[in-house]
């Protein structure tokens, strides 16, 4: 058994990782230390044994005597408690949901279906810091990647679609506030058979817009519209959300020659899957065929879903996607801008690939590694 400390288990990220953990069967070899930042003393989980207590999320002797940490707390709580920690002496293998620790030298971002070969060798050379890469990167790499594998990128643009889950736990809950608000005040229109849609349309643009419109944790109407900036701005006219395409996807695969990433993140009324518009500019011309039989390789939760509206329609939303692994690309063809130039949309549930299940699996790996 590996004693594991885990910590922010019941938010967002944290439960999803719980349901993946019990799912996959993995509290068959992990011994649990359950913590919390706000009710030590309370019950822990039945896994961590009967009459088990939470423990002090911020006590750093009750942290260092685990081999290996797993936190989804978010931020605040691993630059709170990250440095403290290593600097006390502790040698184990921190685990981090957060994007904190990311882009540190000494860190590695776990997405092992796609970059296992630099797990491993930074394993070797006693990296004992992993970290779940930003959902949109993991989710567009895990789509894309046969191409990658087989170098085959120059350059991506990605036009994103990004549920509210990735906003937060309470911005889903104000998604749905805001829904249930414009379905109230369009009620009457809807059940009035001569109604027209301009008219409902004008009830409801008033409606999003007056000051009782739900709105605390998002920053603009979301139901029925859309938001096209996520996180802050940094240099050059980007979002950091923007920013982290470029910087994120170049850290996790290592590319001899980085593969430039750009485009406008946006977010949308889905609510836990990121879906993304690609352009892509391949390093050379391969016909379609070939292109999909590689996209259709990249690895087994990759499905390729035909350029149809039938299968569009059946297969390529988040409605679809949601609380599932598979990852789905379609809409895959060339670009009127010439043969290089592939397009392509791609659905997944950020909540899974996009933050629970690398994370799960970098656990396993590190259970591997300590055998
Ligand atoms: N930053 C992402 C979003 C979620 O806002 O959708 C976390 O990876």
């Amino acid at each position: 058994m590996l004693k594991v400390g885990i910590v922010g288990w019941r938010g967002m990220v944290g439960s999803v990782l719980m349901q993946r953990l019990r799912e996959g069967g993995d509290f068959a070899w992990i011994e649990p230390v359950f913590f919390s930042t706000s009710d030590v003393g309370g019950q822990a989980p039945a896994e961590a044994g009967a009459g088990a207590r939470l423990k002090d999320a911020y006590n750093v002797n009750e942290l260092s005597a685990l081999p290996v940490i797993i936190t989804c707390q978010g931020g605040e709580y691993t630059k709170r408690v990250y440095e403290k920690l290593r600097q006390s002496g502790w040698q184990g293998y921190w685990i981090d949901a957060a994007s904190t620790l990311r882009m540190q030298p000494e860190t590695v971002i776990a997405l092992d279906p796609v970059n296992r070969r630099v797990i491993d060798e930074a394993l070797n050379r006693g990296i004992k810091t992993f970290v779940g890469g930003n959902c949109t990167v993991s989710l567009m790499i895990m789509a894309l990647g046969g191409l990658f594998r087989e170098d085959l990128i120059e350059w991506i643009y990605s036009a994103t679609y990004q549920a509210a889950s990735g906003a937060g736990a309470k911005q889903m809950i104000e998604l749905m506030r805001q829904m249930r608000h414009l379905g109230q005040v369009a009620d009457e229109s809807l059940s009035n058979p001569a109604v027209t849609a301009l008219e409902m349309e004008r009830i409801v643009t008033a409606a999003q817009n007056s000051s009782d419109f739900p709105l605390n944790d998002l920053p603009a109407p979301l139901a029925g519209s859309l938001i096209p900036w996520i996180d802050t701005a940094v240099d050059g006219g980007q979002t950091r959300e923007e920013r982290k395409g470029h910087v994120e996807l170049n850290k996790i695969l290592q590319p001899e020659k980085e593969i430039a990433v750009d485009g406008i993140c946006v977010r949308v009324g889905a609510l836990r899957c990121h879906s993304q518009a690609l352009c892509i500019k391949l390093k050379r011309d391969l016909p379609l065929n070939e292109i999909e039989s590689i996209l259709r390789g990249s690895n087994e939760w990759v499905h390729l879903i035909e350029n149809s509206p039938q299968a569009s329609f059946k297969e390529l939303h988040p409605a679809r996607v949601s609380g599932t692994l598979d990852v789905l690309i379609g809409r895959v063809h060339k670009l009127r801008m010439g043969p290089e130039y592939l397009g392509a949309f791609t659905v997944g549930d950020q909540l899974l690939w996009g933050a629970a299940e690398p994370l799960r699996r970098m656990l396993a790996i590190v259970r591997e590694w300590l055998e």
